[in-house]
């Protein structure tokens, strides 16, 4: 005994000393330093499993009453000649002028990652000819768009959105209906939303308002900040909506654009609150609201959470409006009725966690486990999981272990209440091992049977 021992350490000193040559440094081997992680760009996000629950209830609420509302879905490239957003969103939108990631491509292309889905639903109108098929054409789309915004709380340069247009037909019923629409999908999700409303008439009646808007703000002119004095000769509508602190001392004595509306667009406007009225659609007119977008005409409105408390700090869940222009403005037909709206879900999304008391959701668990011992069991494992799943039962697993305790661990943390376990001896017998997970029985049960067995305890 003693020189087996002897014989067994000189083994084990063997071995050591046979591995340390390997110890040295090998060509080719990744040296050993330390690595900094590469992180994420600013005011990009991971969306983890975890949230995708949520994130699903979102994407199905607002698919299944699309859907029921008559539209059809639309995908349209990420990436679009960065003229269809200069010309469409507006040459001197905060968007246009600061926000677009663009490239540009060997070939000379310009082009631009989407900052918003409208200017891309209406170029695939025009392009495919859509206005040949029965009017209006009601179109959904749902996906990432991207600007480059100062990242902060529900802002993000990367945010997703879910979007409905009606294209078409110019009634005040379609804008109703889109404000409907997207009120109803946050009801669906428990939100109470509410609707700010205002119509900024036609392009005429517009330039009309800003003229008597800029004298406004050039007499007080030293009030505003510096960034709201360049609006003031670029885009003085925007200045209604600054954040800064002169603008809004301003804002409130400042003329309003109703008292500039044309008699078509004030009757618009008028039908639009009616048919609100009618179906119940709670809102708030807000004579100041212009949204930062060039191409909308007559109706704009926000939706938000009824229940946030703090308004100012308060971002809007959604918005849109009628487009009438922006069909032509890309080179399609004249006065093409166009109306529509875009959700950030995102938002939707950190509403109904914040909601939920920023409990992650579980998923619900496989009732399920498969365990297997040894290369034999293993394989039949892999065919048992499928013969499950074409039968419609949940199961997991945990493949890449060999030991059935660990095994075991695993299902008990899932909290499956069966676990198949079939091993080399269960493979040769034709047989599996059926466990009670709870109280921990077991019976052995003809590998044939599986299935069977398992729906009748199921
Ligand atoms: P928008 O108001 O610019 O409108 O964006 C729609 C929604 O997207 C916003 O109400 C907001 O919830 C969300 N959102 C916007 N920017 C961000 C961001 N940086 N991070 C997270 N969420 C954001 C449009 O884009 C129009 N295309 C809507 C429309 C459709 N108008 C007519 N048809």
């Amino acid at each position: 005994m003693p020189t087996k021992k002897k014989e067994k350490k000189e083994e084990q000193k063997e071995k050591v000393v046979a591995k340390k040559p390997a110890e040295k440094k090998v060509v080719g081997e990744v040296p050993k330093k330390k690595i900094n992680p590469i992180s994420l760009p600013r005011g990009m996000r991971d969306i983890l499993p975890e949230d995708q629950l949520v994130w699903d209830r979102v994407r199905s609420a607002c698919k299944t009453l699309s859907d029921a509302y008559g539209f059809r879905r639309i995908d349209t490239p990420i990436v679009e000649d960065t003229n269809l957003f200069v010309r469409g969103v507006g040459k001197h939108t905060d968007i246009v002028e600061k926000e677009m990631y663009s490239l540009e491509t060997e070939g000379g292309e310009k082009l631009t990652l989407r900052p918003e889905g409208t200017a891309s639903v209406m170029r695939a109108y025009i392009s495919n000819g859509m206005f040949n098929q029965p009017q209006p054409a009601k179109l959904w789309y749902m996906g990432p768009m991207f600007r480059h915004e100062r990242p902060q709380s529900g802002r993000y340069r990367q945010f997703q959105t879910f979007g409905c247009e009606v294209i078409g037909e110019k009634d005040p019923v379609l804008d109703a209906q889109i404000i409907l629409l997207s009120w109803l999908i946050l009801k669906e999700l428990g939100i109470k939303g509410i609707v700010r409303i205002n119509s900024i008439g036609t392009p005429e009646s517009r330039s009309a308002y800003k003229q008597v808007l800029v004298q406004y703000f050039r007499s007080h002119r030293s009030k505003l900040s510096d960034n709201d004095k360049r609006r003031l000769l670029r885009n003085p509508l925007r200045i209604l909506d600054s954040k800064d602190e002169g603008a809004i001392e301003l804002k409130v004595d400042a003329p309003q654009i109703v008292d500039w509306l044309d008699d078509t667009s004030k009757a618009h406007f008028m039908r639009v609150l009616e048919y609100l009225d009618e179906v119940g659609v709670p809102y708030q007119l807000d004579p100041y609201l212009v949204r930062g977008l060039d191409y909308y005409s007559d109706t704009v409105y926000e939706l938000f959470d009824e229940e946030e408390a703090d308004e100012r700090s308060q971002s809007a869940l959604g918005g849109g409006g009628r487009y009438d222009g922006l069909s032509e403005l890309l080179g399609g037909r004249e006065e093409t009725g166009a109306v529509g709206f875009g959700l950030g879900m995102d938002r939707i999304v950190s509403r109904l966690k914040s909601m939920a008391g920023d409990e992650p959701v579980k998923e619900e668990e496989a009732p399920v486990f498969i365990a297997q011992l040894g290369e034999a069991g293993r394989k039949r494992s892999l065919a048992v999981f499928e013969e499950l799943r074409l039968a419609g039962i949940r199961a997991s697993e945990a493949f890449g272990k060999e030991s059935i305790k660990a095994q075991m661990e695993v299902a008990n943390r899932r909290g499956a209440k069966w676990a198949v376990i079939i091993g080399q001896k269960e493979v040769l017998d034709g047989t599996a091992i059926l466990r009670d997970m709870d109280s921990g029985s077991q019976e052995i049960i003809d590998a044939t049977k599986i299935v069977r067995e398992l729906e009748k305890k199921l």
